[in-house]
Protein backbone atom coordinates (compact mmCIF):
# COMPACT_ATOMS: atom_id res chain seq x y z
CA UNK A 1 0.00 0.00 0.00
CA UNK A 2 0.82 3.19 -0.73
CA UNK A 3 2.66 5.78 1.86
CA UNK A 4 2.72 9.87 2.13
CA UNK A 5 6.13 10.75 3.11
CA UNK A 6 6.39 14.38 4.65
CA UNK A 7 9.39 16.86 5.29
CA UNK A 8 9.16 19.66 7.55
CA UNK A 9 8.08 22.73 4.87
CA UNK A 10 6.86 26.49 4.99
CA UNK A 11 6.35 28.77 4.65
CA UNK A 12 4.45 28.40 2.14
CA UNK A 13 3.15 30.37 -1.12
CA UNK A 14 1.08 30.16 -3.97
CA UNK A 15 -2.37 29.68 -5.25
CA UNK A 16 -4.30 26.22 -4.44
CA UNK A 17 -7.42 25.80 -7.25
CA UNK A 18 -10.13 23.98 -5.34
CA UNK A 19 -12.18 21.41 -7.08
CA UNK A 20 -16.12 20.24 -6.74
CA UNK A 21 -17.46 19.45 -3.87
CA UNK A 22 -16.90 15.57 -3.05
CA UNK A 23 -19.90 15.36 -0.60
CA UNK A 24 -22.01 17.12 -3.40
CA UNK A 25 -21.14 15.57 -6.44
CA UNK A 26 -21.58 11.86 -4.78
CA UNK A 27 -25.25 13.34 -4.16
CA UNK A 28 -25.45 14.69 -7.68
CA UNK A 29 -24.99 11.20 -9.26
CA UNK A 30 -26.96 9.54 -7.48
CA UNK A 31 -29.71 11.60 -8.40
CA UNK A 32 -29.10 10.76 -11.97
CA UNK A 33 -30.81 8.06 -10.96
CA UNK A 34 -34.06 9.79 -11.45
CA UNK A 35 -33.12 11.36 -14.78
CA UNK A 36 -35.03 10.50 -17.90
CA UNK A 37 -32.70 12.12 -20.12
CA UNK A 38 -29.09 12.78 -19.70
CA UNK A 39 -27.12 15.04 -17.10
CA UNK A 40 -23.56 16.26 -17.76
CA UNK A 41 -21.98 17.10 -14.68
CA UNK A 42 -18.86 19.66 -14.59
CA UNK A 43 -16.02 20.54 -12.31
CA UNK A 44 -16.14 16.40 -11.43
CA UNK A 45 -13.51 15.79 -8.73
CA UNK A 46 -11.39 12.95 -10.07
CA UNK A 47 -11.63 11.09 -6.75
CA UNK A 48 -11.92 7.23 -5.29
CA UNK A 49 -15.22 7.81 -3.92
CA UNK A 50 -17.05 9.55 -7.20
CA UNK A 51 -15.07 6.39 -9.27
CA UNK A 52 -16.82 3.83 -6.71
CA UNK A 53 -19.98 5.89 -7.53
CA UNK A 54 -19.56 5.80 -11.20
CA UNK A 55 -19.49 1.80 -10.78
CA UNK A 56 -22.48 1.58 -8.98
CA UNK A 57 -24.62 3.61 -11.21
CA UNK A 58 -22.95 1.18 -14.35
CA UNK A 59 -23.95 -2.00 -12.52
CA UNK A 60 -27.53 -0.36 -11.99
CA UNK A 61 -27.60 -0.30 -15.91
CA UNK A 62 -26.93 3.65 -16.75
CA UNK A 63 -23.97 4.71 -18.86
CA UNK A 64 -21.34 6.48 -17.38
CA UNK A 65 -18.92 9.00 -18.92
CA UNK A 66 -15.57 10.90 -18.43
CA UNK A 67 -16.44 13.30 -21.53
CA UNK A 68 -13.65 15.67 -20.34
CA UNK A 69 -11.05 16.28 -17.58
CA UNK A 70 -13.67 17.31 -15.13
CA UNK A 71 -17.14 16.68 -16.80
CA UNK A 72 -19.26 13.25 -16.37
CA UNK A 73 -21.97 12.32 -18.56
CA UNK A 74 -24.49 10.17 -17.38
CA UNK A 75 -27.05 8.75 -19.57
CA UNK A 76 -30.28 7.06 -18.21
CA UNK A 77 -30.33 3.10 -17.68
CA UNK A 78 -32.32 1.09 -20.62
CA UNK A 79 -33.73 -0.99 -17.91
CA UNK A 80 -33.14 0.08 -14.39
CA UNK A 81 -31.56 -2.17 -11.65
CA UNK A 82 -32.67 -1.73 -8.44
CA UNK A 83 -30.19 -3.48 -6.15
CA UNK A 84 -26.53 -1.77 -6.67
CA UNK A 85 -23.94 -4.83 -6.01
CA UNK A 86 -22.96 -5.69 -2.36
CA UNK A 87 -18.86 -4.98 -3.59
CA UNK A 88 -19.53 -1.85 -4.02
CA UNK A 89 -21.64 -0.56 -1.75
CA UNK A 90 -19.25 -1.79 1.30
CA UNK A 91 -16.57 0.12 -0.04
CA UNK A 92 -18.35 3.81 0.24
CA UNK A 93 -20.85 4.78 2.93
CA UNK A 94 -22.47 7.44 0.95
CA UNK A 95 -23.85 4.51 -1.55
CA UNK A 96 -26.62 4.72 0.73
CA UNK A 97 -28.18 7.57 -0.63
CA UNK A 98 -28.84 5.75 -4.00
CA UNK A 99 -31.69 4.24 -1.98
CA UNK A 100 -34.11 7.41 -2.47
CA UNK A 101 -33.71 7.89 -6.22
CA UNK A 102 -34.23 4.21 -6.36
CA UNK A 103 -37.22 4.56 -4.34
CA UNK A 104 -38.46 7.29 -6.09
CA UNK A 105 -37.89 6.22 -9.70
CA UNK A 106 -38.80 2.34 -9.53
CA UNK A 107 -40.65 2.17 -5.62
CA UNK A 108 -37.83 -0.71 -4.85
CA UNK A 109 -34.71 -0.93 -3.82
CA UNK A 110 -32.44 -3.04 -1.95
CA UNK A 111 -29.07 -2.69 -0.48
CA UNK A 112 -26.19 -3.71 1.58
CA UNK A 113 -26.36 -2.31 5.04
CA UNK A 114 -23.53 0.34 5.82
CA UNK A 115 -21.84 -0.84 9.11
CA UNK A 116 -20.49 1.70 11.34
CA UNK A 117 -16.89 3.46 10.91
CA UNK A 118 -14.24 4.38 12.70
CA UNK A 119 -15.78 7.78 13.61
CA UNK A 120 -19.05 6.82 14.95
CA UNK A 121 -21.86 4.14 14.19
CA UNK A 122 -23.50 5.98 11.30
CA UNK A 123 -27.08 4.82 11.55
CA UNK A 124 -29.81 5.15 8.89
CA UNK A 125 -32.95 4.94 11.40
CA UNK A 126 -33.33 8.68 10.28
CA UNK A 127 -33.18 8.11 6.13
CA UNK A 128 -35.67 4.40 6.98
CA UNK A 129 -37.94 6.91 9.04
CA UNK A 130 -38.61 8.81 6.07
CA UNK A 131 -39.30 6.95 3.74
CA UNK A 132 -41.77 4.74 6.13
CA UNK A 133 -43.22 8.02 6.32
CA UNK A 134 -43.74 7.96 2.03
CA UNK A 135 -45.67 4.52 2.23
CA UNK A 136 -42.66 2.66 1.78
CA UNK A 137 -42.13 -0.95 3.52
CA UNK A 138 -38.91 -1.27 5.15
CA UNK A 139 -37.38 -4.31 6.20
CA UNK A 140 -34.04 -4.82 7.21
CA UNK A 141 -32.88 -8.74 7.04
CA UNK A 142 -29.68 -11.05 6.62
CA UNK A 143 -27.25 -7.68 6.52
CA UNK A 144 -29.50 -5.97 3.68
CA UNK A 145 -31.79 -2.97 3.74
CA UNK A 146 -34.82 -2.95 1.24
CA UNK A 147 -37.62 -0.84 0.41
CA UNK A 148 -41.29 -1.72 -2.29
CA UNK A 149 -44.11 0.84 -2.59
CA UNK A 150 -46.76 0.45 -5.04
CA UNK A 151 -46.42 4.38 -4.77
CA UNK A 152 -44.71 6.68 -2.92
CA UNK A 153 -47.15 9.28 -1.08
CA UNK A 154 -46.25 12.73 0.23
CA UNK A 155 -45.86 13.38 3.84
CA UNK A 156 -44.80 15.59 6.43
CA UNK A 157 -41.48 14.35 8.07
CA UNK A 158 -39.59 15.59 11.31
CA UNK A 159 -35.92 14.64 11.39
CA UNK A 160 -35.00 14.19 15.15
CA UNK A 161 -31.15 15.47 14.25
CA UNK A 162 -31.28 17.52 10.78
CA UNK A 163 -28.86 14.46 9.11
CA UNK A 164 -27.05 15.53 6.00
CA UNK A 165 -27.86 12.05 4.21
CA UNK A 166 -31.24 11.69 5.41
CA UNK A 167 -32.76 14.63 4.24
CA UNK A 168 -30.97 13.94 0.84
CA UNK A 169 -32.44 10.78 0.73
CA UNK A 170 -35.50 11.83 1.60
CA UNK A 171 -35.76 14.52 -0.75
CA UNK A 172 -34.44 12.37 -3.85
CA UNK A 173 -37.61 9.67 -2.93
CA UNK A 174 -39.92 12.51 -2.28
CA UNK A 175 -39.32 14.52 -6.18
CA UNK A 176 -41.41 11.89 -8.30
CA UNK A 177 -43.95 11.16 -5.29
CA UNK A 178 -47.52 12.36 -5.00
CA UNK A 179 -48.34 15.30 -2.97
CA UNK A 180 -46.13 16.90 -0.92
CA UNK A 181 -43.47 16.65 1.69
CA UNK A 182 -42.59 18.16 3.60
CA UNK A 183 -39.05 17.64 5.75
CA UNK A 184 -39.12 19.72 9.18
CA UNK A 185 -35.86 19.89 10.83
CA UNK A 186 -34.25 19.71 7.69
CA UNK A 187 -30.01 20.01 7.33
CA UNK A 188 -29.00 23.04 5.73
CA UNK A 189 -25.20 21.65 4.34
CA UNK A 190 -24.67 23.74 0.85
CA UNK A 191 -24.35 20.51 -0.54
CA UNK A 192 -27.53 19.83 0.10
CA UNK A 193 -28.99 23.38 -1.74
CA UNK A 194 -26.72 22.14 -4.47
CA UNK A 195 -28.45 18.55 -4.94
CA UNK A 196 -32.14 20.45 -4.41
CA UNK A 197 -30.98 22.86 -7.23
CA UNK A 198 -30.16 20.27 -9.29
CA UNK A 199 -33.63 18.10 -8.73
CA UNK A 200 -35.02 21.50 -9.58
CA UNK A 201 -33.14 21.72 -12.88
CA UNK A 202 -34.51 18.34 -13.77
CA UNK A 203 -37.64 19.45 -13.46
CA UNK A 204 -38.49 18.52 -9.98
CA UNK A 205 -40.27 21.20 -7.56
CA UNK A 206 -38.17 21.71 -4.40
CA UNK A 207 -38.24 24.66 -2.02
CA UNK A 208 -36.67 26.02 1.33
CA UNK A 209 -33.17 24.05 0.50
CA UNK A 210 -31.22 25.56 2.73
CA UNK A 211 -33.49 26.52 5.80
CA UNK A 212 -34.71 23.91 7.98
CA UNK A 213 -38.41 23.21 5.83
CA UNK A 214 -38.08 21.77 2.40
CA UNK A 215 -40.92 21.38 0.93
CA UNK A 216 -41.32 19.39 -2.08
CA UNK A 217 -44.08 18.96 -4.71
CA UNK A 218 -44.29 15.46 -6.77
CA UNK A 219 -43.69 16.16 -10.53
CA UNK A 220 -44.69 13.29 -12.76
CA UNK A 221 -41.18 12.61 -14.51
CA UNK A 222 -37.98 14.45 -14.24
CA UNK A 223 -35.80 15.06 -17.49
CA UNK A 224 -31.47 15.95 -18.21
CA UNK A 225 -29.64 19.00 -17.39
CA UNK A 226 -25.79 19.94 -17.01
CA UNK A 227 -24.48 21.38 -13.64
CA UNK A 228 -21.66 22.40 -11.96
CA UNK A 229 -20.63 20.79 -8.92
CA UNK A 230 -20.16 23.63 -6.11
CA UNK A 231 -16.40 24.09 -4.62
CA UNK A 232 -15.49 21.70 -1.96
CA UNK A 233 -15.00 24.13 1.04
CA UNK A 234 -13.56 21.02 3.41
CA UNK A 235 -11.08 21.24 0.70
CA UNK A 236 -10.25 24.12 0.78
CA UNK A 237 -10.49 24.79 4.51
CA UNK A 238 -7.98 21.95 5.08
CA UNK A 239 -5.41 24.11 2.91
CA UNK A 240 -6.18 27.24 4.65
CA UNK A 241 -5.30 25.68 7.99
CA UNK A 242 -2.38 24.33 6.44
CA UNK A 243 -1.11 27.47 5.54
CA UNK A 244 -2.00 29.01 8.64
CA UNK A 245 0.59 26.29 10.44
CA UNK A 246 2.90 25.98 8.28
CA UNK A 247 2.95 29.66 8.17
CA UNK A 248 3.27 31.99 4.69
CA UNK A 249 0.56 33.62 2.29
CA UNK A 250 -1.83 31.43 0.30
CA UNK A 251 -4.63 32.28 -2.01
CA UNK A 252 -7.29 29.40 -2.23
CA UNK A 253 -9.37 30.10 -5.19
CA UNK A 254 -12.87 28.92 -6.51
CA UNK A 255 -14.20 29.02 -3.46
CA UNK A 256 -17.71 30.41 -1.79
CA UNK A 257 -16.45 32.00 1.53
CA UNK A 258 -20.30 32.07 2.39
CA UNK A 259 -19.55 28.45 3.08
CA UNK A 260 -16.30 28.91 5.31
CA UNK A 261 -17.08 31.79 7.52
CA UNK A 262 -16.63 29.63 10.72
CA UNK A 263 -13.54 28.32 9.64
CA UNK A 264 -12.63 31.74 8.72
CA UNK A 265 -13.62 33.59 11.67
CA UNK A 266 -11.34 30.68 13.88
CA UNK A 267 -8.05 30.90 11.68
CA UNK A 268 -8.40 34.71 12.45
CA UNK A 269 -9.02 33.71 16.00
CA UNK A 270 -5.98 32.00 15.60
CA UNK A 271 -4.54 34.95 14.68
CA UNK A 272 -4.05 34.48 10.95
CA UNK A 273 -4.79 37.46 8.55
CA UNK A 274 -7.50 36.24 6.41
CA UNK A 275 -9.05 38.27 3.50
CA UNK A 276 -12.33 37.18 1.67
CA UNK A 277 -12.65 37.94 -1.94
CA UNK A 278 -15.63 37.59 -4.12
CA UNK A 279 -14.26 33.88 -4.67
CA UNK A 280 -10.97 33.77 -3.25
CA UNK A 281 -9.92 33.36 0.00
CA UNK A 282 -6.24 34.55 1.05
CA UNK A 283 -4.53 33.57 4.38
CA UNK A 284 -1.29 35.08 5.98
CA UNK A 285 -0.36 33.67 8.75
CA UNK A 286 3.72 34.02 10.62
CA UNK A 287 2.55 30.63 12.04
CA UNK A 288 2.52 32.02 15.28
CA UNK A 289 -0.67 30.74 16.26
CA UNK A 290 -3.09 30.67 19.69
CA UNK A 291 -5.00 27.28 20.43
CA UNK A 292 -8.49 28.18 19.93
CA UNK A 293 -12.19 26.11 20.99
CA UNK A 294 -13.85 24.70 18.82
CA UNK A 295 -17.45 23.01 18.41
CA UNK A 296 -18.42 21.09 15.67
CA UNK A 297 -22.44 22.15 14.75
CA UNK A 298 -24.47 21.24 11.33
CA UNK A 299 -23.84 24.19 8.97
CA UNK A 300 -23.82 27.20 9.43
CA UNK A 301 -21.89 26.02 12.48
CA UNK A 302 -18.26 25.10 12.62
CA UNK A 303 -18.01 21.38 10.29
CA UNK A 304 -17.14 18.14 11.53
CA UNK A 305 -14.67 17.61 8.68
CA UNK A 306 -12.52 20.22 9.64
CA UNK A 307 -12.29 19.03 13.49
CA UNK A 308 -8.67 17.19 12.68
CA UNK A 309 -7.35 20.06 10.80
CA UNK A 310 -7.71 22.26 13.79
CA UNK A 311 -6.66 19.74 16.54
CA UNK A 312 -2.82 20.08 14.55
CA UNK A 313 -3.05 23.57 14.77
CA UNK A 314 -4.05 23.81 18.87
CA UNK A 315 -1.04 20.98 18.99
CA UNK A 316 1.50 23.60 17.72
CA UNK A 317 -0.07 26.99 18.80
CA UNK A 318 0.54 28.93 22.28
CA UNK A 319 -2.16 28.16 25.19
CA UNK A 320 -4.86 25.38 25.49
CA UNK A 321 -7.33 24.45 23.21
CA UNK A 322 -10.38 22.44 23.27
CA UNK A 323 -12.64 20.10 20.50
CA UNK A 324 -15.82 19.20 21.18
CA UNK A 325 -17.36 16.94 19.13
CA UNK A 326 -21.25 17.14 18.62
CA UNK A 327 -21.94 15.11 15.28
CA UNK A 328 -20.03 12.04 15.58
CA UNK A 329 -19.46 10.11 18.44
CA UNK A 330 -16.28 8.71 17.93
CA UNK A 331 -14.38 11.48 16.03
CA UNK A 332 -10.66 11.28 17.75
CA UNK A 333 -8.79 8.30 16.62
CA UNK A 334 -6.55 11.06 15.30
CA UNK A 335 -5.88 12.63 18.55
CA UNK A 336 -3.56 9.20 19.28
CA UNK A 337 -1.78 9.56 15.99
CA UNK A 338 -0.80 13.11 16.61
CA UNK A 339 0.55 12.01 20.04
CA UNK A 340 2.66 9.51 18.45
CA UNK A 341 4.37 13.35 16.86
CA UNK A 342 4.45 14.49 20.38
CA UNK A 343 1.36 16.81 20.53
CA UNK A 344 -0.37 16.49 23.90
CA UNK A 345 -4.10 15.30 24.28
CA UNK A 346 -6.22 14.08 26.22
CA UNK A 347 -9.55 12.96 25.16
CA UNK A 348 -12.19 12.80 27.56
CA UNK A 349 -16.03 11.64 26.16
CA UNK A 350 -16.80 14.71 23.79
CA UNK A 351 -14.40 16.70 24.28
CA UNK A 352 -10.66 16.92 23.66
CA UNK A 353 -8.38 19.14 25.33
CA UNK A 354 -4.90 20.01 23.64
CA UNK A 355 -2.01 21.79 25.38
CA UNK A 356 -0.23 23.31 23.03
CA UNK A 357 3.14 24.64 22.63
CA UNK A 358 4.13 20.98 21.65
CA UNK A 359 7.51 20.57 18.91
CA UNK A 360 6.14 17.75 16.78
CA UNK A 361 8.34 15.13 15.61
CA UNK A 362 8.04 13.20 12.18
CA UNK A 363 6.98 9.58 12.87
CA UNK A 364 4.87 6.71 11.47
CA UNK A 365 1.55 7.35 11.35
CA UNK A 366 -1.75 6.26 9.87
CA UNK A 367 -5.01 8.23 8.66
CA UNK A 368 -7.77 6.82 10.40
CA UNK A 369 -10.13 9.15 8.17
CA UNK A 370 -10.19 11.01 5.23
CA UNK A 371 -10.09 14.26 7.05
CA UNK A 372 -8.10 12.60 9.44
CA UNK A 373 -5.39 12.12 6.76
CA UNK A 374 -5.06 15.51 5.30
CA UNK A 375 -4.61 16.83 9.39
CA UNK A 376 -1.67 14.48 9.79
CA UNK A 377 -0.04 15.79 6.61
CA UNK A 378 -0.69 19.70 8.31
CA UNK A 379 0.83 18.50 11.43
CA UNK A 380 3.86 16.68 9.29
CA UNK A 381 4.50 20.63 7.99
CA UNK A 382 6.12 21.47 11.84
CA UNK A 383 7.56 18.64 12.73
CA UNK A 384 11.49 17.79 13.16
CA UNK A 385 11.97 15.15 10.75
CA UNK A 386 10.29 12.94 7.78
CA UNK A 387 6.54 11.54 8.68
CA UNK A 388 5.24 8.97 7.13
CA UNK A 389 1.86 8.60 6.68
CA UNK A 390 0.36 5.14 6.34
CA UNK A 391 -3.44 4.18 5.24
CA UNK A 392 -3.60 7.15 2.42
CA UNK A 393 -6.27 5.28 0.88
CA UNK A 394 -8.39 7.29 3.17
CA UNK A 395 -6.84 10.69 1.51
CA UNK A 396 -7.22 9.15 -2.14
CA UNK A 397 -11.12 9.00 -1.21
CA UNK A 398 -11.55 12.84 -1.07
CA UNK A 399 -8.79 14.69 -2.20
CA UNK A 400 -8.38 15.58 -5.69
CA UNK A 401 -4.53 15.93 -6.93
CA UNK A 402 -3.22 16.45 -3.54
CA UNK A 403 0.02 16.25 -3.73
CA UNK A 404 0.27 17.81 -6.79
CA UNK A 405 -1.57 20.75 -5.51
CA UNK A 406 0.61 20.60 -1.85
CA UNK A 407 3.81 20.93 -4.03
CA UNK A 408 2.56 24.19 -5.74
CA UNK A 409 2.56 25.82 -2.37
CA UNK A 410 5.90 24.03 -1.13
CA UNK A 411 5.13 21.35 0.57
CA UNK A 412 7.57 18.52 0.35
CA UNK A 413 5.94 15.41 -0.13
CA UNK A 414 6.06 12.28 -1.98
CA UNK A 415 4.68 9.37 -2.48
CA UNK A 416 5.85 5.58 -1.91
CA UNK A 417 4.85 2.37 -2.83
CA UNK A 418 5.39 -0.32 -0.44
C1 LIG B 1 -22.25 13.82 5.69
C2 LIG B 1 -20.92 13.90 5.00
C3 LIG B 1 -19.80 13.89 6.02
C4 LIG B 1 -20.03 14.96 7.07
C5 LIG B 1 -21.41 14.84 7.67
C6 LIG B 1 -21.77 15.95 8.66
C7 LIG B 1 -21.21 12.76 2.86
C8 LIG B 1 -20.84 11.57 2.05
N1 LIG B 1 -20.73 12.78 4.12
O1 LIG B 1 -22.31 12.55 6.30
O2 LIG B 1 -18.57 14.11 5.36
O3 LIG B 1 -19.08 14.77 8.09
O4 LIG B 1 -22.40 14.86 6.63
O5 LIG B 1 -21.71 17.18 8.04
O6 LIG B 1 -21.88 13.67 2.42
N2 LIG B 1 -27.53 9.90 12.13
C9 LIG B 1 -28.47 9.11 12.76
N3 LIG B 1 -29.43 8.52 12.00
C10 LIG B 1 -29.49 8.69 10.65
C11 LIG B 1 -28.53 9.51 10.03
C12 LIG B 1 -27.56 10.11 10.79
O7 LIG B 1 -28.44 8.92 13.96
O8 LIG B 1 -30.39 8.11 10.02
C13 LIG B 1 -26.45 10.51 12.92
C14 LIG B 1 -25.10 9.95 12.50
O9 LIG B 1 -24.80 8.73 13.11
C15 LIG B 1 -24.18 11.07 12.93
C16 LIG B 1 -25.01 12.31 12.70
O10 LIG B 1 -26.38 11.87 12.65
O11 LIG B 1 -23.86 10.96 14.28
C17 LIG B 1 -24.68 13.09 11.44
O12 LIG B 1 -24.85 12.29 10.32
P1 LIG B 1 -25.25 12.88 8.89
O13 LIG B 1 -25.49 14.34 8.94
O14 LIG B 1 -26.28 11.99 8.31
O15 LIG B 1 -23.90 12.70 8.12
P2 LIG B 1 -23.67 11.92 6.79
O16 LIG B 1 -24.74 12.29 5.80
O17 LIG B 1 -23.42 10.49 7.10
Amino acid sequence: MDKLVVRKSGPLHGEVLISGAKNSVLKLMAASILAEDVCVIENVPNLQDVRVMAEILVALGMGVEWTKRNEMTITPAKELKTEPPYELVQRMRASIVTMGPLLGRTGQARLAQPGGCAIGERKIDLHLKGFAALGVDVKQTHGCVEGYAEKLVGDTIYLDFPSVGATENIMMAAVLAEGVTTIENAAKEPELTDLANFLNKLGANVKGAGTDTIRIKGVESLGGTRHMVLPDRIEAGTYMVAAAVAGGDVMVKNVMPNHLKAVVAKLQEAGCEVDVFDEDIHVKSSGQLNAIDIKTLPFPGFPTDMQAQFMALSSVAEGVGTITETIFENRFMHATEFSLMGAQIKVEGHSAIIQGGSALEGANVKATDLRAGAALVIAALVADGPTTIHNIYHIDRGYDLFEEKLRGIGVNIERVGS
